[in-house]
């Protein structure tokens, strides 16, 4: 019977292995904010879609918008990508993948003009027999460029905390550990000073009940 279980239980492992291989997990990953002057920034976008899903034919439109400016379109994938007449082109790139679900624009060598809105706009058509619904989404990316990769100061902060709760924690350590040997070696003596008393005793019992045994 354990046999048999731990059988069952590789066979369902493999299963959750196979079932990951073949449908990676999609997950609805927030894009990064901050980007470098110079560098390349990654807009993600991703927008998964449900197993019997998959047959949808998807529209993606990227805009961008100024700050106090409006929405302008600055690519488009339908059938294909296609990159529209705007301040950006020549520099972004499509960072998609095949099943449409990360529709990801890669803006390359970023300027501190690129600070703004990026809006990317999913549409879905399903197609089933009967009828055609229709699924949008859309993902708000305020981006943010800065003219050099400044050390980010909440991560200087709690890098700084972990440090000094490492210190308090080997601290706490090594008192604990003189507390316990001292203790121990205490018990130790206390524990000494019992045996030898206890030892005493018994071997007056002893001869006391080993006497009327024997006869
Ligand atoms: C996305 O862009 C990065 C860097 O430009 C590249 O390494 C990666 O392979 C791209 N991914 C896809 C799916 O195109
Ligand atoms: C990035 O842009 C700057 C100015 O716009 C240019 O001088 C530089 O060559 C560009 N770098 C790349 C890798 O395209
Ligand atoms: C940035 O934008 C300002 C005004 O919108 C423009 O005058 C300037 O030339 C732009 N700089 C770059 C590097 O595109
Ligand atoms: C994106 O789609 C939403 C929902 O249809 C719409 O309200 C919004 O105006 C669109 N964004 C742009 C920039 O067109």
């Amino acid at each position: 019977m354990p046999a048999l279980g731990s059988l069952f239980s590789l066979a369902s492992l493999m299963l959750i292995c196979w079932v990951h291989v073949c449908f990676p997990v999609c997950v609805e990953v927030p894009s990064e904010t901050e980007a470098v002057q110079g560098k390349h920034m990654k807009l993600r976008c991703i927008s998964c879609m449900k197993r019997e899903e998959v047959t949808a034919s998807t529209v993606v439109e990227w805009f961008y918008r100024p700050e106090g400016g409006k929405d302008f379109l600055i690519y488009e994938f339908r059938n294909g990508n296609r990159e529209v007449e705007s301040p950006f082109q020549g520099r972004l790139q499509w960072n998609g993948s095949k099943d449409l679900q990360d529709v990801s624009l890669t803006v390359l060598n970023v300027t501190l003009n690129d600070s703004g809105i990026y809006t990317c706009n999913v549409s879905r058509e399903f197609e089933f027999d009967s009828h055609r619904p229709f699924v949008k989404t859309t993902r708000l990316i305020p981006l943010k460029v800065t003219e050099e990769a400044g050390e980010d100061f909440t991560s200087v902060v709690s890098e700084i905390m972990m440090y000094i709760l490492l210190v308090f924690l080997t601290l706490w350590l090594l008192i604990e550990m003189i507390y316990c040997y001292r203790k121990v070696s205490k018990a130790e003596e206390a524990a000494q000073e019992n045996a030898s008393d206890y030892l005493a005793i018994p071997s007056e019992n002893k001869e006391n009940s080993a006497v009327p045994v024997e006869e």
